[in-house]
């Protein structure tokens, strides 16, 4: 089977959307420049088949000469690789790997103010969790402590919380872990074999990716569109690739904090269905709501073909090391048998404090979002006042803005904010093989405080970068 994804006619014209602008020299040079940087921005993911320029140039409405000179232009550049009978293969011009380290730092990074992790602190109301678990601790300690699904009390109140947000859920349904990125390893580790292919939004969360790669799968990324998700992208990606799983983050999409429609989640849902593809959706920053309150479940969320993830990170802290599956009974069971290779359950003080947490009353998540909406509005201000080139757009939740710079200079100005104290996660880390080099994530976690702090200091280092020529190589500008 032919290993090379191809994207359609009309799905490149609807990538590409107004490519072509007055006094902006010949057609072939802006079509040419509007795939690059699609290419780039990782909107048009790498190894992936062009179109037949006749194809292509009806499409366009341009004629076919155009088409030719601009592929000619892109293969020159080092972005499109033809081989023989195969089409042309989008690809980046040689250069460093773009992709870094962990977006969190092992150690706290020395003096530096992380703006690379997307994490608030813990809510006031972890504390008192743990206290109230701790009371109730010495009835369980004459039992051995051990469960690979997770405490019977933690359980019920999870699918009691699905259950009321519309997706009628029993216990035996639920399967606790040590945090959502061990509930994506482990059902990566259930679903699929080294070479499976697993789709994924390109930009999407690291260390998704990471999880994927590691389990020597396949990540085959579908480009965010403009707005919302490329509902026919995804559907054209399930038939294509076969993918084993497909992994979404609906609500809201970690880095650009979108929100999908119930229409979308119905169709992908439904398309990856007829593909055979398990559909994870992972519900981590589902309770960051900024703009209203979500109907996740507004679409037949019942099929056996979707699995959720959750965690207690985001909306209470990071450090209990808390998540969930939420899937089919068959699911839950199967998982049991594959995660005691890995660990043999989640420390019971962390899940009986995630039961007070989860069945407490709603103060706290209403104190943290109306915390983080009031940062990202202060950020958003800070950045269009002190940066005004940079693109910035209020995301309806989560904890990041996902900034659109006028350069692919993100690599270049994350090594230069170093020296300016400030520690970044560059656009490239979001996306496969260095795409996503215009945009950078900037997390408003920090106070508002440190927010007008870093954002002079990004100031500061963006007003030495030099943009390389057109035409260099394009990871990385040029530090003056
Ligand atoms: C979308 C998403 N999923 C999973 C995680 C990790 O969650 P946990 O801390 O529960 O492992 C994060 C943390 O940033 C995230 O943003």
């Amino acid at each position: 089977m032919n290993a090379h994804r191809r994207i359609g006619p009309a799905s490149l014209a609807r990538l590409l959307g107004a490519w072509r602008g007055e006094g902006g020299g010949p057609a072939y040079r802006q079509l040419a420049d509007g795939l690059r940087l699609l290419i780039l921005d990782g909107r048009l993911p790498l190894d992936v088949v062009l179109p037949g320029e006749r194809e292509l140039a009806a499409v366009l409405e341009v004629s076919r000469t155009t088409v030719t000179a601009a592929m000619a232009r892109l293969r020159d550049d080092g972005f499109l690789e033809r081989r023989q009978g195969a089409g042309a293969r989008t690809r980046l011009p040689a250069g460093p790997g773009a992709r870094g380290g962990g977006l969190m730092a092992l150690n706290e990074a020395e003096g530096l103010i992380d703006m690379a992790s997307a994490a608030p602190p813990a809510a006031d109301v972890v504390h008192a969790a743990f206290a109230a678990a701790l009371a109730q601790l010495p009835a369980h300690l004459p039992n051995h402590g051990y469960s690979a699904v997770g405490l019977p009390v933690l359980r019920e109140v999870i699918a009691e919380r699905y259950t009321r947000r519309g997706l009628p859920t029993t216990p035996d349904q639920i399967m606790i872990t040590s945090g959502a990125q061990h509930a994506l390893a482990l059902l990566i580790r259930l679903a699929c074999g080294p070479g499976d292919r697993v789709v994924i939004d390109h930009p999407t969360y690291p260390h998704a990716i990471d999880a994927i790669q590691r389990a020597s799968c396949r990540p085959v990324p579908v480009g965010l569109p403009d707005e919302g998700w490329d509902v026919e992208g995804l559907a054209a990606a399930f038939r294509q690739a076969g993918p084993r799983l497909a992994y979404f983050i609906a609500d809201f999409q970690n880095p650009t904090g979108r929100w999908m429609s119930p229409d979308a989640r119905g169709a992908i849902v439904q398309a990856a269905a007829r593909a055979r593809t398990t559909v994870i959706f992972d519900e981590t920053l589902i309770d960051l709501w900024l703009d209203g309150p979500i109907q996740p479940y507004a679409f037949d969320a019942r099929a056996d073909t979707v699995v959720w993830l959750g965690s207690t990170g985001k909306s209470y802290w990071g450090g209990l090391r808390l998540g969930w599956i939420r899937a089919d009974v068959p699911t839950i069971q199967a998982l049991g048998p594959r995660r005691v290779s890995m660990d043999l359950g989640t420390p019971l003080l962390e899940q009986l404090a995630a039961a007070h947490l989860l069945s407490g009353d709603e103060a706290s998540l209403v104190a943290r979002r109306d915390m983080l909406r009031a940062r990202r509005d202060v950020l958003i201000g800070l950045v269009r006042q002190k940066l005004p080139d940079w693109k910035v757009e209020a995301p309806p939740g989560g904890l990041s803005l996902w900034a659109e710079l006028p350069a692919p200079v993100s690599t270049s100005l994350a090594a230069a904010s170093e020296r300016f104290g400030v520690r970044l996660a560059a656009g490239p880390r979001f996306g496969v093989d260095g795409a996503f080099e215009r945009f950078l994530r900037l997390p408003y976690t920090q106070a508002p405080e440190v927010l007008a702090d870093v954002v002079e200091r990004l100031a500061s280092a963006y007003g030495r970068l030099r943009p390389a020529p057109a035409g260099q190589r394009p990871q990385v500008g040029t530090l003056i």
